[in-house]
């Protein structure tokens, strides 16, 4: 049984690639869960896991992944054991995605309130499409003319907006973004980042955030998993973690955020460090 504060629970989810002694441990044994209304963020190295992890939540990982272990409770059914067509019912209704690509998630030839219609037509049958699509757009901060563009006529940000309306499209519970802002300049990734935060506390949204960027991690989670080869290497608060990391890596992944002011190559003291990562992470 889950716990009744939580949406989702992961225990000693085991993701595999190939066979035998060759087979990649994408996902090695990791347990978290998610608590309603919490933002959750994954951070780890290229590699480390996060994708495929929160693909399995809904079982999105590549068809050549083998779910090697482990249960996944949402709603007190474990996902791992659902038929597809039950897991078909729970993707995009109840668990959303939003990955970092906005461009590649929407078909060039149709428009954008299409698009959204489809999405509204599969889960939602019982409502008023057009007023629908329109409240999404506001949710957003789009006009609802927008409605009738197509996906080349939109910048990165106003796509990326579209996305988290699509995403919205059937009032999930649980909502996980996948970098949702690295391929955005960084003024628009703020404006996406305000627009998640506005969305999370107006919607009561539960979210899984994955991110490389710490600074995201600071502004909008509650909580914390650090992930390396497969595994969660530390896990806490999120201010626990980022003022007072226990881990290893925790530590070496704060040393490598980027500096805010190219230097000559003069070796940093860990104070210096210190003092530049409170400053590049605003209270
Ligand atoms: N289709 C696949 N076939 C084989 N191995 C894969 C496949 N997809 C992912 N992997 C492996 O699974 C591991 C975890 O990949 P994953 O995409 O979850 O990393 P990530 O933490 O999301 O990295 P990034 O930050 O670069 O997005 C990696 O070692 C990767 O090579
Ligand atoms: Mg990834």
């Amino acid at each position: 049984m889950i716990d009744s504060k939580n949406i989702i629970e992961v225990k000693d989810l085991r993701v595999h690639f190939g066979h035998g002694d060759d087979r990649v441990r994408a996902v090695d044994g990791i347990s978290f869960s998610i608590a309603h209304g919490e933002t959750l963020a994954l951070v780890g190295e290229s590699g480390s896991g996060k994708s495929i992890s929160a693909l399995s939540l809904t079982k999105l990982a590549p068809r050549q992944a083998t779910y090697a272990g482990g249960q996944i409770l949402f709603n007190n059914s474990n996902m791992l054991k659902l038929s597809d067509r039950e897991l078909r019912k729970i993707r995009g209704s109840q668990i959303s995605y939003i990955f970092q690509e906005p461009m590649v998630s929407f078909n060039p030839v149709f428009t954008i309130g299409w698009q959204i219609e489809e999405a509204l037509k599969l889960h939602r049958k019982d409502l008023d499409r057009k007023a629908e699509i329109g409240r999404l757009l506001d949710l957003v901060h789009l006009p609802d003319r927008l409605a009738a563009a197509y996906p080349h006529q939109m910048s990165g940000g106003q796509l990326q907006r579209c996305m988290i309306a699509m995403a919205l499209a059937c009032s999930p519970e649980l909502l996980v973004a996948d970098e949702p802002t690295t391929a955005l300049d960084v003024t628009v990734q703020r404006e996406i980042l305000n627009l998640l935060k506005e969305l999370s506390e107006k919607v009561g949204l539960s979210t899984l955030m994955i991110t490389h960027n710490l600074g995201i991690v600071s502004d909008l989670a509650d909580r914390v998993c650090v992930m390396r080869k497969g595994r969660i290497v530390e896990e806490g608060a999120t201010r626990q973690v980022l003022d007072d990391p226990q881990h290893k890596y925790t530590k070496h992944l704060m040393a490598a955020v980027p500096r805010l002011k190219p230097s000559a190559a003069k070796k940093t003291s860990p104070e210096e460090i210190d003092d530049e990562m409170k400053r590049w992470m605003p209270r």
